[in-house]
């Protein structure tokens, strides 16, 4: 499974670079906005960390508007991978870029049914929102098993990035399913490494080898 990290924040995005786990980075107007930072510019510098793809998401919400700020984002770098909404507009221009040769991420997915048409439309990623489902007391990932379930049943190639993760617990679900991407805020990311009995073991032969009174350098 691919590993994504959910943020525009560029120290956070090359410090995970550093540890061989980041394959692309996704972002969305909030994101944006909390980095404080020049949409276009900031992209720009997030492409230049990472060798994956980098979704940037369009805000019109009207299929001309949407190209020609996709125009604008693409010309950014190869691996810009334009984010639109999952709506009518949305997968027109989801289905124009693709065919262009651009990669799509179809954002704000929310039902399995909305899944299938993104993948009709030729979206190269598609992300069910997990979190949210579950802020609003239904199981975000009965969602991905459902996707996953149709997009096997019918070949599609489509990618299952699993979006608004919020726990490990997330993690580990979406990698039981099976789903090709997970993006997840670099804390989330972070907070994988951690099990208390690799702290003790590390702690335990520590002081073992104070013991010995040797030292290696
Ligand atoms: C995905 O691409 C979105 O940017 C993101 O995962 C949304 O997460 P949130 O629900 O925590 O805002």
């Amino acid at each position: 499974m691919k590993f994504f990290a959910d943020t525009a924040e560029i120290d956070e995005i090359k410090d995970l670079a550093a540890t061989g786990l980041l394959d692309g980075v996704t972002t969305n107007p909030s994101l944006i906005a909390k980095s404080g930072r020049d949409f276009m510019e900031v992209t720009k510098e997030i492409c230049g960390i990472t060798d994956g793809p980098v979704s940037a998401e369009v805000v019109a919400l009207d299929h001309a508007t949407m190209m020609k700020e996709a125009d604008k984002l693409r010309a950014i770098a190869e691996t810009v991978c334009i984010k639109v909404p999952l709506t009518i507009d949305g997968l027109k221009t989801c289905k124009a870029l693709t065919e262009d040769g651009t990669m799509v991420n179809v954002t704000l997915c929310f039902s399995a049914n909305q899944a299938l048409l993104a993948a009709k439309a030729g979206a190269s990623f598609i992300s069910p929102f997990v979190g949210r489902h579950d802020d609003n007391g239904t199981n975000g990932m009965e969602l991905i098993e459902d996707i996953r379930l149709i997009y096997d049943n019918y070949g599609f190639e489509t990618e299952i990035l699993v979006a608004s993760v919020r726990h490990v617990t997330h993690v580990l679900e979406s990698a039981r399913i099976g789903a090709d991407v997970m993006t997840a805020p670099p804390k989330v990311i972070k907070s994988l490494f951690n099990h208390v009995l690799t702290e003790k073991g590390i702690a335990g032969f520590l002081a073992d080898w104070e013991k010995t009174g040797q030292s290696i350098l």
